[in-house]
């Protein structure tokens, strides 16, 4: 465990968490409230990882052009004129002025706003305007080739985008692989999104959400309207490598069966379900109703009690849902956002206490996802 780690959190609280008993512990307080732990985290954790950033679909032309941060660094996608997608730093090279800031489309260059320095889609300097005299955009000196923007490691997979901001490329095929037995026998290549959620900012460390998403304990408690169909010991854990979550599989003839009605709701979720998280920040649940939807989660986190949240849902293959239907299920999503963000952002709150300075316990039946979840980030810190 490296020492830089131990002076961040209080030791004996990692001591505790590393143990992991019968009945483990959580993460030390620090790790959801500390600015040190929050850098680290973004330098070890997001930056060396494959992160997901942003959704295909909204830079799909070429020309299409979209800022994103990712490991609390300013980062821009463009589509090339082949389609082609390519990650830079989104950091002009003239003075370092954060180059887009807001999405674009139909560019052929990137310009500089500050001294009109221009970019190529593929990121080579084009031009550096009137930069040795009037009229003259070449200088003694300085040649442009080094000059063109900083590329990042970019993959897209259907239509999420993942960058690896350190360049340090681990086998993206290798960080996929989990997920293939999961996702096996759903048509990702015919998705739709169905519609959008922007959540706006949660007042929450953004690892409260994902560890809130692993585990089921909570729903019937959190959701007891919502999730009235998903009764707890129906639920079990899903693990595989950097694959964690949870699942529910309920009997065909169980499913639908008017517990929404019972709940007062028109829509909830009495159906089976799949919520996972492949690390760091892949949140991607599959809900099989009468037609099979797909979500996607992409927290931004900014800071260490603050992330920006927004999610597409997905319908895969079927037919036309109704505007009511849609209306029924963003409404259903909207309910149950409502009822996470009051838990997670009631967490944060709860670690301005000293008595959470070792991490509360997790139950050894439901909260094993979690708990790899932690194990995960602390193996990432090291
Ligand atoms: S900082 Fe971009 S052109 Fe000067
Ligand atoms: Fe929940």
């Amino acid at each position: 465990m490296s020492d830089l780690l131990r002076d961040i959190v209080e030791p004996e609280a990692l001591e505790g968490f590393l143990a992991a008993g019968p009945v483990p512990r959580g993460l030390p307080a620090e790790a959801y409230t500390s600015q040190r732990f929050f850098e680290l985290e973004e330098a070890r954790v997001f930056a060396r990882s494959w992160t997901l950033c942003a959704f295909a679909h909204e830079l799909s032309s070429p020309g299409d052009v979209v800022p994103v941060t990712v490991a609390g660094l300013p980062l821009v996608l463009v589509r090339g004129k082949e389609g082609e997608l390519r990650a830079f730093h989104n950091v002009c090279r003239h003075r370092g002025l954060k180059l887009v800031d807001k999405p674009c489309s139909k560019r052929h260059r990137l310009v500089c706003p500050y001294h009109n320095w221009s970019y190529g889609l593929d990121g080579r300097l084009v031009n550096a305007s009137n930069f040795g005299g009037h009229g003259v955009h070449q200088a003694e000196g300085f040649d442009y080739e080094s000059h063109g923007l900083a590329e990042v490691p970019c993959r897209q997979w259907h239509d999420w985008i993942f960058v690896n901001a350190a360049g340090n490329e681990p086998d993206f095929e290798a960080f996929l692989a989990p997920l293939m037995p999961v996702v096996e026998g759903l048509d990702l290549a015919n998705i739709d999104p169905l519609f959008k959620i922007d959540s706006g900012i949660f007042e929450a460390n953004w690892k409260f959400i994902c560890e809130n998403f692993v585990e089921p304990y909570h729903v019937p408690v959190t959701h007891p309207e919502t999730a009235a169909g998903q009764p707890l010991k129906d639920h079990y854990l899903l693990r595989d490598n950097h694959l964690v979550g949870c699942a529910i599989d309920l009997d065909e003839g169980k499913m639908g069966n008017g517990s929404a009605r019972k709940a007062n709701r028109d829509y909830c979720l009495d159906i089976s379900a799949r919520y996972f998280l492949l690390f760091p920040n892949f949140l991607f649940f599959i809900y099989f109703g009468e037609e099979t939807h797909v979500n996607v989660m992409l927290n931004t986190p900014l800071a260490p009690d603050k992330n920006h949240q927004r999610r597409v849902i997905y319908q895969i293959g079927g037919g036309e849902p109704s505007e009511e239907a849609i209306e029924g299920w963003r409404q259903l999503n909207n309910d149950v956002v409502a009822e996470d963000r009051f838990m997670v952002e009631g967490l944060q709150e709860g670690r301005r206490s000293p008595v959470t300075w070792n991490g509360g316990v997790l139950s050894p039946a439901w909260e094993g996802s979690q708990h790899a979840f932690q194990e995960l980030v602390i193996q990432a810190m090291k």
